[in-house]
C-alpha cells in the first residue's frame, strides 16, 4: 500500500503525519469531519457531503480553510494518488494550533487567539464492493447519552466510539440509541424500520446526524418507488416489534438488522423491503 496522508497541503507518509499536541482538535475535540465514499474511483454524492462539511464548520464557527473550488481540486488530486477503487475519504478540520504562546498559556478553553486550522485527509478501502452480498447483522440497544447537537459531524465521538466498542464485544455491527423512549439513530448509521409495509425513520432534528445515505435512500429510492413512508419518531417497542430493520451509512450503504440483542427480527430471511432498497442502492452506485 502506497497511500499517503494529506496534512495541511502536504502529501506525507503515514509515519510522517504528525500534529501538534496543542492542536485544539487534540485538546478539546474542537473540530469536525466528513466521510465521502468513492465507488469505482468516483465520489458518491460529493456535493451533499461538501454542503454538510460547510454546515458543520459554520455551526462550530471554524472558518473554512479552502474555497469550494480549492477543496474539489485538492480532493481530486489527493484521491487520484490512492491505490483503491472503492474507498472512503476521511476529512478532518480542527480549529488548529495557536499561532502564539508568548503569554505562557498553552491550553485555554476559550478560543481567543489566532489559529491555523489543521486539515487531514486519508483513505480507507471499502472491501468487497460493488458485488457484495446484502449483509444481515446484529445490533445492541443503548441509551443515547450524547450531547444535543448530534447534527454536527463533530470529531467528539467518545460516546459513539464507546457504544460501537460495546456492540463489537457482543459481536454486533451496530448500537442503536434510544432517547426518551424514541430511537434516534445508530452510533454510526441512521435507522429505518418497516411495519406492515410502512417504512419509518425519525425526522431530521438536532438529535441525529443528517445522513447523506439516509437522504439519498428517502428521496431517490423510497419516494421514487412509492413505498409507504413516514418520517416520524418511533419507540423502542416499535423497533422491537418491527417486521424489518435496516441501517444506512456511507461505508456500508444498507445493512439489515436481523437481531436486536438476542431477539430475532423478521422470519430469518432477508426482509423483502430492505432487500429491494439494498438492491436499488447498489444499482445507483454502479
Ligand atoms: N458515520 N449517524 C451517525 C452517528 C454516523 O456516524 C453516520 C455515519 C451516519 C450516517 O451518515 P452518512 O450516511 O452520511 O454516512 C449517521 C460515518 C460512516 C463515520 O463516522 O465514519
Amino acid at each position: 500500500m502506497s497511500n499517503k496522508i494529506f496534512l495541511n497541503d502536504n502529501l506525507v507518509d503515514i509515519e510522517e503525519a504528525k500534529i501538534s499536541v496543542f492542536d485544539r482538535g487534540y485538546l478539546f475535540s474542537d473540530g469536525i469531519y466528513e466521510l465521502i465514499p468513492f465507488f469505482k474511483g468516483k465520489p458518491f454524492l460529493l456535493e451533499d457531503h461538501y454542503k454538510r462539511l460547510e454546515r458543520s464548520l459554520d455551526m462550530v464557527d471554524i472558518s473554512n480553510p479552502y474555497s469550494k473550488a480549492e477543496w474539489k481540486d485538492k480532493i481530486d488530486r489527493f484521491t487520484k494518488e490512492n491505490d483503491y477503487k472503492n474507498f472512503s475519504l476521511y476529512i478532518q478540520i480542527t480549529r488548529g494550533v495557536p499561532s502564539d504562546f508568548s503569554d505562557g498559556i498553552f491550553r485555554e478553553h476559550a478560543a481567543t487567539k489566532k489559529y491555523t486550522s489543521s486539515v487531514t485527509m486519508f483513505t480507507s478501502e471499502i472491501k468487497g464492493f460493488p458485488s457484495f452480498a446484502p449483509k444481515r447483522e446484529k445490533a445492541i440497544i443503548l441509551d443515547d447519552k450524547r450531547w444535543l447537537q448530534c447534527d454536527i459531524k463533530s470529531i467528539s465521538l467518545i460516546y459513539n466510539a464507546y457504544a460501537k466498542t460495546l456492540a463489537s464485544r457482543s459481536e454486533a455491527y451496530e448500537a442503536i440509541l434510544v432517547r426518551n423512549n424514541n430511537i434516534t439513530e445508530g452510533c454510526s448509521s441512521n435507522v429505518f424500520i418497516v411495519k406492515d409495509n410502512v417504512i419509518k425513520t425519525c425526522p431530521k432534528t438536532n438529535l441525529i446526524l443528517p445522513g447523506i445515505t439516509r437522504s439519498f435512500i428517502i428521496n431517490q429510492i423510497i419516494k421514487k418507488n412509492n413505498y409507504k413512508f413516514k418520517e416520524e419518531n418511533f419507540s423502542l417497542n416499535e423497533l422491537k416489534s418491527a417486521d424489518e430493520i435496516f441501517v444506512t451509512n456511507s461505508t456500508q450503504g444498507v445493512i439489515e438488522i436481523n437481531k436486536l440483542d438476542d431477539k430475532e427480527i423478521g422470519n430469518g430471511e432477508f426482509g423483502p423491503i430492505s432487500k429491494k432498497i439494498y438492491e436499488n442502492f447498489v444499482e445507483s452506485v454502479n
